[in-house]
């Protein structure tokens, strides 16, 4: 906050930081008219990180680096591109942004890597451009460019509804600890749904289906609210974990390591082919990433803790 007399203080450059994220429980419904399906599910922010540096510029150019980066298209269909335009039309903004983005979220891996993007994006312009929106603003905006996309900017703890982006967030005590299983060949979210339909008979309709909501949904709510990993371990569940297995029939092996390896639970992250793996300590989560190398069951291994704030100034570009 500037204080009166201070230097107006003005930014060519700025770095943002956005988290991936797991779904500890992702119920799926009924796909509506339009495909998607109406979604129940609570989503935990970790500590696996998207950067995007955004410059003052002309127009609007796109780098990327860091694992997978080769397979992020840099035109117009990329979501950081797309947050970027959004803003600029909403707040009537006519400069340009460079976003160089370091890609720290497994590419196509179903932990939101590209909303991560978004939501940095949509923090990093409205600070180098001085839009100065408010958080509901930025949460409108996000929505628009994808279900997972509100969530990044909100991070911790939260509960997601309609196609996942109407968001209630949730009590959660201490720290959870993970270790992920990372594929390079990605998974396409559509194909997933598409399997999960075909594997249900499931046709769209007018205005889908709603999810069953199930006992163990309280059971995980209290896990979180009380800290418990062991109680969390039990009531990880993810309905398009048999359509993922059906597409890429290998990533039973990931899951099964990690059970074997001792995880409280494990549980395909958001549409996959990422498999998480819930530890009882840093140690424990570092002992599973170690169990998926040796048995050759992951192409990248990471670990990293939950729940963490959503996208967040981190510091100046340089
Ligand atoms: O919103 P987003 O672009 O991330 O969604 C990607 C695709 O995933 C959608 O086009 C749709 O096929 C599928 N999807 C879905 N139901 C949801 C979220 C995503 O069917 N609730």
């Amino acid at each position: 906050m500037s204080s009166a007399g201070a230097a107006q203080v003005t930014t060519d450059r700025v770095r943002v930081r956005a988290p991936g994220k797991v779904n500890l429980s992702l119920r799926v419904g009924r796909p509506r008219a339009d495909g998607y399906h109406p979604l129940s599910t609570v989503f935990q922010a970790v500590s696996v990180y998207e950067e995007v540096v955004a410059t003052a510029a002309n127009d609007l150019t796109l780098t990327a680096q860091g694992p997978g980066a080769e397979q992020v298209p840099l035109d117009d269909t990329n979501l950081a591109v797309r947050a970027a335009r959004a803003l600029a039309r909403y707040a009537g903004v006519e400069d340009g942004v460079h976003l160089h983005l370091v890609k720290g979220v497994p590419v196509a891996g179903g932990m939101a890597g590209g909303s991560a993007d978004a939501a940095a994006t949509l923090v990093a312009c409205d600070e180098l451009w001085g839009t100065g929106l408010a958080r509901e603003e930025l949460a409108s905006l996000a929505a628009t460019l994808g279900a997972d996309v509100p969530f990044a900017l909100l991070g911790h703890t939260a509960v997601g509804t309609g196609r996942g982006d109407l968001l209630t967030p949730a009590m959660s005590r201490g720290e959870f600890c993970w270790a992920f299983a990372v594929q390079d060949e990605g998974l396409s979210t559509p194909a997933v749904f598409g399997a999960f339909d075909a594997l249900h008979g499931y046709q769209p309709q007018p205005s889908g289906g709603a999810p069953v909501e199930r006992d163990e949904e309280v059971d995980l709510m209290h896990a979180l609210r009380a800290g418990d990993p062991v109680a969390l371990g039990a009531a990880l569940h993810n309905d398009l974990e048999p359509a993922a297995v059906a597409l890429a029939p290998r990533l039973s092996r990931p899951l099964a390591v990690a059970r074997e390896a001792g995880a409280l639970g494990v549980v395909l992250s958001g549409s996959g082919p990422t498999v998480a793996a819930l530890a009882r300590s840093p140690q424990h989560a570092l002992a599973l990433a170690a169990a998926f190398t040796a048995e050759g069951v992951a192409d990248r291994v990471l670990t990293a803790v939950g729940p963490v704030a959503g996208a967040r100034v981190v510091a100046g570009g340089d």
